[in-house]
């Protein structure tokens, strides 16, 4: 079929759809939201057998559902309406919730349904649900709704009873009440709105929004609910009715300001703060049957300068233990994103600061590469981006499950050219070929591709709940193999490796074009930085992503093909 993908941004279940419904052989192209006109347009320019809704922040013009099917992906069960449905039901702690695919109408979200699913809700930010549970129920409940308009099914109506409007959730009906609310109720309230639009509430007497709540487990004491107890990395400990959360980020409500980590925005008052060491834990080691697993949970997997060092002073230690497999296993969600760009934008100096960082963080990939005498496998549960995608491939090995998506591009960002050894990685484990390939494509890729051109050596069948045991249960086996021979030859390879063009050969050249990215005359970088950090909405669809527009690289290799 050919479909569109209409959306607001090319968000992370947008990007799923996308690698799902190509490698199911359908044909795809992507609009962007930004007006009746261009969609209008798009749907002249495509003549797609089908409009995929993805996520919307508007509704489609009859103009557009008149003409053709249009599937709205509402990230709620049959029967809710609403811009905020997960958002509400965190907030209201639901036990079960749903997505739904239904026909667009006039009336927003008020269609016959095509297709549904349900899932358990986990205890979860929002943008954590959405990424895994939301995500595997809307794609099955996508590819359910287009088999049936295929067989020319029909969608069922609910009756008007069955439906429910719920509104635009508002700050004033998730604010805290300090004085009256528990910890889960406080995690609740903060897990309904984060990434976006965080929370609101007052921090030392400052308004801020909140994000990235986790449990506080030790001894909470004195102190009013509402004040900041403790410090713990990045995190402040804020005290509660009966005990306190860890709260790892926040973002001033001042016009302009950037969500940083929450020591960070409240320096000089967290400064005064007792630590507690490990309280909010990013990084965490354990060794088990032979293996070890360095889990490293950065907020969307953003690793900025303190986080890489402090991840590399972990993995030396890893490195150090007696586990002859060591398991690179990142968080649920992201692996790594690689350079924090958030705590680059907010420096004195971005250029200094994304030096600094691409320092650190080659730093860390170096030393995942020249550790020959143990068996390295990152594992990925998580997506990855960018510096993230090579800095999993340091490693012998890469597993990664069915649902994860790697973007391995750096281009989308100011035309970086990127480091992280990609450059001595890529043609190394993908082959010449594919590395001039995936480093020219700015296209989002699903396991399946990912296995095939050499970015993961293995897909373990599992979700995002599962991906945690299945890594423990390879890895065991894994560790109980002899593995002599095998660390013999990597060290070998990496002898040969190294005498045919040095590490440091490889590190300097892509350091030297990253240095014009970061210090040069031309500015894209950080004018892409900013507009990614403030979330400044594309004014056009990207032609690596709209296939229907002319100048597109897919409409080029038609056209040459062609002649
Ligand atoms: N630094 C800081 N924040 C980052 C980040 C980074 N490198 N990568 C992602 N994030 C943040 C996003 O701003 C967003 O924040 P929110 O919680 O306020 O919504 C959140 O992580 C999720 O990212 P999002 O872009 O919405 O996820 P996605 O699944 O739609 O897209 C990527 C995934 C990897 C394509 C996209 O996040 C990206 O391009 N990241 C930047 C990668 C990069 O260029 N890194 C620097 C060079 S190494």
């Amino acid at each position: 079929m050919k479909i569109l993908l209409l959306c607001h941004s090319f968000n992370s279940l947008t990007q799923r759809l996308h690698c799902d419904l190509r490698s199911a052989g359908h044909e795809v192209s992507v609009e962007f939201d930004i007006n009746d006109a261009v969609t209008e347009e798009a749907i002249r320019l495509f003549a797609p057998d089908v409009v995929v809704a993805s996520f919307l922040k508007r509704a489609i013009p009859a103009s557009v559902f008149e003409k053709v099917p249009c599937f709205i992906v509402h990230p709620g069960p049959p029967g809710d309406q609403g811009p905020n449905a997960l958002d509400w039901a965190v907030l209201e702690g639901a036990s079960e919730w749903g997505v739904t695919v239904l026909q667009a109408e006039a009336e927003l979200d008020a269609g016959p349904v095509w297709a549904s699913r349900t899932f358990p809700l986990r205890a979860a930010t929002k943008s954590s649900l959405y990424r895994r549970e939301v995500t595997e129920a809307a794609v099955t409940a996508v590819f359910e709704a287009l088999e049936k308009l295929a067989g020319n099914q029909t969608p069922s109506r609910l009756a008007k009873d069955q439906m429910r409007w719920r509104p635009v959730l508002r700050q004033s009906e998730r604010a805290i009440d300090w004085i009256t609310d528990t910890s889960e109720m406080v995690l609740r309230k903060i897990r309904s709105a984060d990434g976006m639009p965080g929370l609101l509430s007052n921090i030392f007497g400052e308004a801020a929004y909140l994000f990235d709540a986790r449990p506080f487990t030790g001894d909470a004491t004195g102190a009013e609910p509402g004040a900041a107890i403790a410090r713990s990395g990045p995190a402040l400990a804020l005290r509660t009715v009966d005990g306190a959360v860890w709260l790892g980020h926040a973002r001033k409500a001042a016009k302009g300001a950037i969500k940083l980590p929450a020591t960070r925005v409240f320096a000089e008052q967290s400064a005064a703060l007792p630590e507690i060491a490990g309280g909010y834990r990013d990084i965490h080691f354990e060794e088990k049957d032979g293996a070890g697993f360095l889990q490293f949970d950065f907020y969307n997997g953003a690793m900025g300068i303190d986080a890489c060092r402090r991840l590399t002073e972990a993995f030396d230690k890893a490195a150090r233990s007696k586990a002859k497999v060591l398991v690179l296993t990142g968080g649920g969600d992201h692996w790594s994103n690689g350079l924090n760009l958030n705590l680059i934008e907010a420096a004195d100096s971005p250029a200094e600061e994304s030096w600094a960082n691409i320092q650190a963080i080659d730093d860390l990939a170096e030393a995942i590469i020249r550790t020959t005498d143990k068996w390295i496998v990152s594992a990925l549960g998580g997506g990855a981006g960018a510096g993230g995608v090579f800095l999993a491939r340091a490693a012998d090995e890469v597993w990664i499950r069915p649902g994860t998506i790697l973007n391995p591009h750096y281009k989308d960002m100011g035309n970086l050219y990127g480091s992280e050894f990609w450059t001595y990685l890529l043609p190394k484990y993908a082959g010449p070929e594919n590395a001039d390939r995936i480093a020219r494509a700015r296209l989002p890729m699903a396991a399946d591709e990912a296995f095939a051109l050499g970015l993961a050596d293995r897909v373990l069948e599992a979700d995002g709940s599962s991906f945690a045991e299945a890594t423990r249960q390879a890895a065991r086996e894994l560790a109980q193999q002899d593995l002599t021979v095998r660390l013999e030859e990597k060290a070998a390879c990496r002898e040969r490796d190294e005498a045919e063009k040095p590490l440091h050969a490889y590190r300097a050249a892509e350091l030297e074009r990253m240095r014009k990215n970061f210090f040069g005359f031309d500015p894209s970088y950080h004018v892409a930085r900013y507009n990614f950090v403030r979330k400044i909405p594309k004014s056009r669809t990207p032609l690596t992503l709209a296939n229907h527009r002319a100048g597109s690289p897919a409409r080029r290799l038609t056209r040459r093909a062609a002649s």
